[in-house]
């Protein structure tokens, strides 16, 4: 029995993590006519001429603009129906699940968690879905659902004018229902169907008393699916946690459910948790958003790694993705990175097998010190640090003599 080890980055599998979409919420007071209010209030080339009435008018536009920013339904943190917890699920990848319920009579859905899409779909009225009925394609014992805009008292069309169609050169008229589409990074991996809107069942999280709440959130009924999403992953729908106006934390903080924030944490057992609205944990470190407002995305700096003893002077960019199973890194870091990490291994380095995707393999005896494996911690932008849970993946071998 022998066994190697696999370096990689299997980054950020513990971030406590908050959405605020590059907006601080902050407690400063301002004139009413100050230039950062007139910020606050978007596009101002069309401002009004200053004490004409459509001035005011827009001034009191703004202000319920900013009210309804501050005052939410919920003070405290909504969750979903079904409880705030997130799982692994050993035979569909290295993504994090959670069970969400849609619609009335009220749908359970399987679905993964996903900050690097935006959209929320689950099949529907399948074309070409997963698979419900193959039990050997998953191990676990769930079942997969299949949303219908006729099985659900309360859905309703989303037409080709709602202002989150996107897909409208495909629209025939305006009160068709919206199509869309959606092609992700995962080779030859889509969704396409048509928009619903429907009811996303959530709780409030803090009271006694747990509130259900009946949230009309727009989602994508997923006709036709490609790729992965026909096996390996998200067979049962994908919740998309991006900052576009069409995710559901998004919908849900514009209609005044919840301040513009969620939080994830994701344990090292593969167990988690997730809430919308709140702001995390006090104890959490943060670091701002690369935010480019044309697509925003969670794109976060990292100003150093530190490699065991060493620590590395190269900074980069990165995607924060929970949809996606490993960390990769551009060139330059990942160079430096991984002769930095080589150096300091003491096992032997393993000759290349193509059947492993990954550049740097070590030999590890059984009764290896894994203290002695180089640890690897980030500074982010801000200077918050974090410790990489587990930058290694062990793979047992059985030796054939
Ligand atoms: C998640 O739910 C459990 C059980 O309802 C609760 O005890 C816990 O406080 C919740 N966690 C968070 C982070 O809200
Ligand atoms: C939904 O119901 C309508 C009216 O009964 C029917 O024409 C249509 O075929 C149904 N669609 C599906 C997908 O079942
Ligand atoms: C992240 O943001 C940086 C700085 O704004 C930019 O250069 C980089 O291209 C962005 N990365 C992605 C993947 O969008
Ligand atoms: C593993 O290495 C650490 C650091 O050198 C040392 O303190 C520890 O005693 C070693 N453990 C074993 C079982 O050899």
């Amino acid at each position: 029995m022998s066994s190697f080890v696999i370096f990689l980055l299997t980054l950020l599998s513990i971030f406590p993590f908050r959405q605020c979409h590059g907006r601080l919420f902050t407690f400063e007071m301002h004139h009413r006519f100050s230039e950062t209010v007139k910020k606050l209030a978007g596009p101002l080339q069309n401002w009004p001429v200053k004490g004409s009435l459509q001035y005011y008018t827009q001034l009191a536009n703004h202000d319920r603009f900013l009210h309804g920013r501050r005052l939410f339904k919920f003070d405290g943190p909504l969750t979903f129906s079904d409880g705030n917890s997130t799982f692994r699920i050993s035979s569909l990848g290295f993504l994090h699940y959670t069970t969400v319920t849609l619609g009335t009579p009220g749908l359970k859905f399987l679905v993964a968690l996903d900050t690097g899409s935006d959209l929320f779909w689950v099949p529907c009225e399948c074309g070409r879905c997963a698979s419900t009925d193959d039990p050997t394609l998953y191990s676990s014992d769930f079942e997969l659902s299949i949303y219908s805009l006729n099985g659900s008292s309360t859905s309703k069309k989303v037409t080709c004018s709602d202002s989150l169609c996107t897909d409208r050169n495909n629209c025939l008229s305006s009160n068709n229902h919206c199509p869309y589409s959606v092609s992700y990074v995962s080779s030859e991996t889509s969704t396409s169907g048509i928009l619903v809107d429907d009811i996303l069942h959530l709780r409030t999280e803090d009271s006694e008393e747990k509130n259900f709440v009946e949230a009309r959130v727009i989602f994508g009924c997923g006709q036709e699916q490609t790729g992965s999403f026909l096996d390996v992953a998200a067979p049962n729908g994908l919740f998309g946690l991006g900052l576009e106006k069409v995710s559901v934390p998004s919908i849900l903080s514009q209609e005044g459910f919840m301040a513009d924030s969620f939080s994830m944490c994701f344990g090292s057992d593969g167990a988690g948790r997730i809430n919308f609205g709140d702001k995390g944990s006090f104890d959490q470190e943060e670091t701002p958003f690369n935010i480019n407002p044309l697509h925003p995305t969670y794109n976060i700096s990292v100003d150093q790694i530190r490699v065991g003893t060493t620590l590395v002077d190269s900074g980069f960019t990165a995607l924060f993705d929970t949809g996606t199973s490993f960390t990769y890194l551009a060139d330059l870091s990942y160079t430096k990175l991984s002769e930095s990490f080589h150096s300091q291994v003491r096992d032997k380095r393993r000759p290349p097998d193509p059947r492993i995707p990954f550049e740097y393999c070590y030999d590890m005896s059984p009764d290896a010190n894994t203290s002695l494996i180089p640890s690897l911690s980030l500074t982010m932008s801000g200077g918050g640090q974090l410790a990489v849970n587990d930058p290694i993946i062990v793979i047992s071998t059985q030796k054939t003599s």
